[in-house]
């Protein structure tokens, strides 16, 4: 089983996630800042009676652990290749097609999502878009990241397996050198459909000796319970991969608690309706089991209704081990920076916050312990 970047072999405990945080003595932010890019950003708060404040954020250095690569496809790329490939798109212009990124829901966002995909044809295709990511994540101060596809999506099309996994995998396997992230390949499956379907592209990719670190499970989460996948995360698991699952996103608290009793997922991705149950919110502190936020996502996808109802501060302040991420960044408003950037401006977000949702990030990898050791010095823990 290859792995990119020094990364553990698949199924090694991340150790460094188990050690106590530290304390806010221990993280010493000043130290952090010279390692971080010159031009951090300028937000402006603007309250509507105040004088608008300038507040400089500092770009910390981070892990991406939420991202799904399809979901990373600007509006540019898919107009040039859709052109590249001669692809009639059912849009006219760019801004035709920005209208549509109004969403009422995750369904309302994936029919959309899926169907931009089409542009997606060759390798070449693939590993433009991994790259055009990694380029905007480093700018954004991305230093780790794990990144989904959706191997099924298309597959289900008529791609080949070997030209959607190689095509990505081309431009990880030189991320740390290209661009100083580094990467892990996550293979998600869509639990809308079968259990069958996914067991099947599991066994490919274990075949072709694909180089993923672990599964997923994403896609239309109500009506389709981590129950589902018991069989499918059983064969990842004895082969040797990590595992996650969306839960709790749209879905009750029930599939979170599932997820990780049925499924034995390391992290769970969103998670953020476990706030409505406080024994799991109790049993998610006592474990650390890495929750990994996406607000603008949720917002975008109403699963809250405001970014300044958003459960962050709550799950923080519960002691919950939270990470901020970008999911679909194209279509969300923003990648991890925009979302520090607006959680800072929007809900006060601390220093002491901020540095301890960048360390929750890194800690909750999968990355191995040197990079983990690396990475947290950089952000000012030694
Ligand atoms: N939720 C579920 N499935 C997804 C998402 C998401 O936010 N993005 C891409 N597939
Ligand atoms: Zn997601």
């Amino acid at each position: 089983m290859e792995t990119y970047d020094g990364a553990p072999e698949p199924g090694g405990a991340p150790a460094l996630s188990d050690a106590p945080l530290p304390t806010a003595e221990e993280a010493n932010p000043e130290h952090a800042a010279k390692d971080r890019p010159a031009e951090d950003q300028t937000v402006t708060e603007a309250a509507a009676d105040e004088p608008v404040v300038e507040q400089p954020v500092k770009l910390l250095p981070v892990a991406e652990l939420h991202l799904h690569i399809e979901g990373t496809l600007e509006p540019e790329l898919i107009f040039a290749l859709a052109e590249r490939n001669g692809i009639e798109l059912p849009y006219a212009d760019l801004d035709e097609l920005r209208a549509r990124y109004e969403f009422t829901d995750l369904q309302s966002f994936l029919d959309l999502y899926y169907a931009n995909m089409a542009v997606l044809q060759t390798e070449q295709d693939f590993a433009d878009m991994t790259r055009a990511y990694l380029e905007r994540a480093a700018a954004a101060g991305v230093r780790h990241a794990e990144i989904m596809i959706d191997p099924q999506a298309h597959v289900s099309r008529g791609i080949p397996l070997e030209t959607c996994v190689n095509g990505v995998a081309s431009v990880l396997a030189n991320s740390l050198a290209e661009f100083g992230v580094s990467t892990l390949l996550i293979a998600a499956f869509l639990r809308d459909l079968s259990e069958e379907s996914a067991l099947g592209v599991l066994e490919q990719l274990l075949a072709m000796n694909a180089p993923i670190a672990g599964i997923g499970l994403d896609s239309a989460e109500v009506g389709n319970p981590p129950a589902k996948f018991e069989r499918l995360f059983a064969r990842a698991k004895e082969a040797g991969l990590h595992r996650i699952a969306h839960a709790g996103e749209e879905g009750p608290p029930s599939y979170i608690i599932d997820a990780l009793e049925l499924l034995d997922v390391e992290r769970i991705d969103h998670g953020i309706r476990c706030m409505e149950d406080p024994d799991l919110v109790e049993h998610l502190v006592a474990e650390r089991v890495p929750l990994t936020v996406c607000p603008l996502s949720n917002v975008r996808l109403r699963a809250v209704d405001t970014l300044a109802e958003h459960p962050l501060p709550a799950m923080l302040a519960a002691g919950l081990n939270v990470s901020v991420n970008s999911d679909d960044p194209a279509y969300f408003g923003g990648y991890v920076d925009d979302n520090f950037v607006q959680l800072q401006t929007v809900l006060g977000l601390s220093e002491f916050d901020r540095v301890r949702l960048a360390s929750n990030s890194i800690r909750s990898s999968f990355a191995d312990d040197e990079r983990k050791t690396e990475l947290l010095a950089e952000l000012g823990y030694s």
